[in-house]
Order: C-alpha cells, then sequence, then structure tokens
C-alpha cells in the first residue's frame, strides 16, 4: 500500500471531504443562472470570512496571480511604493511592484522579525507622495504574523493605500480590513480556506478604487474594472474554475458553520502545542512567540541534524510532509504547518513523528516528550 500521506506544508493544505465531493459535481454552463446565483451567495459567505463588506472578486488564478492583480491595478510607472520585506512574500510584492516600473522603497526587517511599525511611519512621514504600501499578514517563509492593524493606523491617515497578502493567513489568522484600515486584501483558495489551488480572492476598498480608476498600467485579465462590472451580473469576466467555485461554497460553509472565532482560537491552539513540543524536544523556534503564526510553525533545525535529511526520512519512513526553509532559510529551518483542515490528533502525529526521525538522525530526544508537551496544552483547554 502507498504511504498515507499526512501534509503538513503551508499550502497546498489537505482538503475536507465535503469540499472534494462538491468539486465532483457534474459541470455547469458558466453564464447559468445556477452558476450566478452560486457566485452571489458564495461573495457574501467570502465578505463574511474575509470581515469586508467591500467587493470580493474571485480570481481564477493561484495567489500570485492576487498580488499581480493588487499592483497592476494600482501602480503606475515611478509611483512610490514602500515595500515591507521580511521574508520570500514580502519580496515577491517588492518585485511586482518593480516589474510594474514603481520606484520602489524597501524597508526590510530580518527574516523571522516583524515589520517595526515605528520605522514604517518614519518612512511615510519622509514621503508623503508614497501611493501604495506592500504588506504581508502571514509571512510564511519565517512564520511570523505582522501588524496590519498598526500599519492601517497609519496609511488610514496618509494618501497611501494599504494592500496585503494575507495568502496563507485569511481563514486561520485574524483579520478586520474594513475596521484595520486594508484597502486591498489578498488571499488564494489552497492554504486555511481548505481548497485545491487555482482560485485567488481579492477585496477592494473605495480609496483603492479611486486609485484603480487613475490607474493606467496595462492589465486585460487581471483587470478589476472588468471583474468589478462583472461581478455586478454575479459573473466573471473570463471563464472561472467552476469546480473551485464548489468547492469553495463548501469550504466556506464548514468555516462558517465552526464560527470564525472558533476557527481563529483553534489555529492559535494548534499553533502553541506545536510550539511546546518542539520546545519540548530541545528545538527553537525561528521566530518570537509574540508574533508566532497560528498557521505555521518555524523550527530551527538542531545542530548536526541536516535539514533536507530529516524531511526525507520524515517522509519516505513516515509519510509526512514538512516544508523546508526558503531562500536564505533554506537548511536553517523547517516548517510545520497546522493550517486549514488541522485538528488536534494532527499535530500529535507530526510530532510523534518528528521524535522518530530525530532520534532515528541520531539527536538525543525523549521519546515522547514532545507528544506530551502537546497533550498538556490540549488538556489545557483552548486558548
Ligand atoms: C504569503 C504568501 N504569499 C503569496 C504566496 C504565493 O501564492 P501562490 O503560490 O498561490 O501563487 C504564498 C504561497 O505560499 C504565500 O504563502
Amino acid at each position: 500500500m502507498d504511504k498515507k500521506l499526512r501534509l503538513l506544508i503551508p499550502g497546498p493544505t489537505p482538503v475536507p471531504p465535503q469540499v472534494s465531493e462538491a468539486m465532483a459535481r457534474p459541470m455547469v454552463g458558466h453564464r447559468s443562472k445556477g452558476f450566478a446565483e452560486l457566485t452571489a451567495r458564495l461573495t457574501g459567505k467570502l465578505q463574511q470570512i474575509m470581515q469586508t463588506t467591500n467587493p470580493v472578486f474571485i480570481l481564477t488564478s493561484s495567489g500570485t496571480g492576487g498580488l499581480e492583480a493588487a499592483v497592476a491595478n494600482t501602480v503606475n510607472p515611478g509611483d512610490k511604493v514602500l515595500a515591507l520585506v521580511a521574508g520570500k512574500f514580502g519580496e515577491r510584492f517588492r518585485d511586482l511592484a518593480r516589474v510594474y516600473g514603481a520606484e520602489v522603497i524597501e524597508l526590510s526587517f530580518p527574516w523571522g522579525q516583524p515589520v517595526d511599525v515605528a520605522a514604517v511611519k518614519e518612512q511615510l512621514d519622509a514621503h508623503p507622495d508614497i501611493t501604495v504600501v506592500l504588506a504581508t499578514l502571514n509571512e510564511t517563509s519565517t512564520a511570523v504574523v505582522h501588524d496590519i492593524r498598526g500599519l492601517g493606523t497609519l496609511t488610514r491617515d496618509h494618501g497611501a493605500i494599504l494592500a496585503v497578502d494575507a495568502v496563507s493567513g485569511l481563514g486561520g489568522v485574524e483579520i478586520r480590513p474594513d475596521e484595520w484600515g486594508v484597502d486591498i486584501l489578498v488571499t488564494a483558495s489552497q492554504k486555511a480556506l481548505m481548497v485545491p489551488p487555482g482560485l485567488a480572492l481579492i477585496s477592494v476598498s473605495d480609496k483603492a478604487w479611486e486609485l484603480i480608476a487613475k490607474c493606467k498600467s496595462p492589465r486585460y485579465y487581471f483587470s478589476l474594472e472588468a471583474a468589478r462590472k462583472s461581478l455586478a451580473k454575479w459573473n466573471t469576466a473570463y471563464t472561472p474554475g467552476v469546480s473551485l467555485f464548489f468547492g469553495l461554497e463548501a469550504a466556506a460553509d464548514l468555516i462558517l458553520e465552526e464560527g470564525l472565532e472558533n476557527v481563529f482560537a483553534r489555529h492559535r491552539l494548534l499553533a502553541r502545542a506545536t510550539r511546546e513540543a518542539v520546545k519540548a524536544l530541545g528545538l527553537k523556534l525561528l521566530m518570537p512567540e509574540e508574533c508566532a503564526s497560528p498557521v505555521v510553525t518555524a523550527v530551527l533545525s538542531p545542530e548536526g541534524v541536516a535539514v533536507d535529511d530529516l524531511r526525507k526520512l520524515l517522509l519516505d519512513k513516515y509519510g509526512v510532509l514538512y516544508a523546508g526553509g526558503q531562500a536564505e532559510l533554506k537548511g536553517r529551518v523547517f516548517r510545520i504547518a497546522h493550517m486549514g483542515y488541522a485538528d488536534r490528533l494532527d499535530v500529535i502525529s507530526a510530532i510523534a513523528a518528528l521524535e522518530l526521525a530525530l532520534s532515528e538522525l541520531g539527536y538525543a530526544v525523549e521519546l515522547g516528550k514532545g507528544v506530551a508537551a502537546a497533550q498538556k496544552v490540549f488538556l489545557g483547554g483552548a486558548n
């Protein structure tokens, strides 16, 4: 028998059976009345999950397409864009702004640390002509959650819009765009939303529409005006990923049935149990706990253990897929996701496998110590 795969990477994440079942439905016409009704229902559900009254557009693309839509619709060549970079995905947003010809002011922070809001304020004060600030909610490469609320407080009083990459956060990490002043919020289907890859979601504020109306950069597939015109008829500009829409509605129902607050609390609990477990094994976290992600945990590889060997053993022998480090963190960290369709026993099995693999690689662990630490967190109740 093939090994049972335990997918513990921060996307794509495991898909609940209800979602797979919905996606297996027979095909329908994307211009049909039924599909328009689905789009209308789904938009309402997504607005609840994204905690916004702004329109939410569903683009058939991966998350990066959503990030490109954010930039292509707001950034003209020569515009001043402030890019906050503290990991691989902050770099990606910055690179997109460069591709669209922006004069990018890059504010970098050490990978594994949060964005310093005071430093952002200094830049905004020094450059009143910044038009767009690019930030990341959950920096997947470092497992750090950034202070989007703090950034929103700054951009609210400034001419700039705040565009947030919430690709790996949304649905697991709290974000309140309307309340916090987020103008463009981008996420994707394959992370905490528990749907296979292929959809990007993007919400847009009135302040952002003003910039979009003036933006001259070329865009076609990712034109937000085109998306807006179509959504007025509960439609999409181009053929959407119909089956993914079915799946997304099933996933949205699961999230709303559980209740957003409960979903966030579950993620916080799983994250805390994971952190306590790895610490009990004598391992160190990459990120400070105050800003640790609820959906993914980054662990420094212990002395004498090669991350690639650890991941290979975990996968080959136990069917457990952890993520490695990206870019400058390659070889230094491994990452364990607890994102989306994840529960307490997923954490227990992930940690049990880690204990086995570490001992097999010669790292001294007391078997069961990590598992017990996680169990204690669970017995302690909700976070
Ligand atoms: C924070 C963040 N932004 C953007 C992306 C890119 O999304 P995609 O791979 O769907 O294009 C990812 C994917 O891991 C991510 O974690």
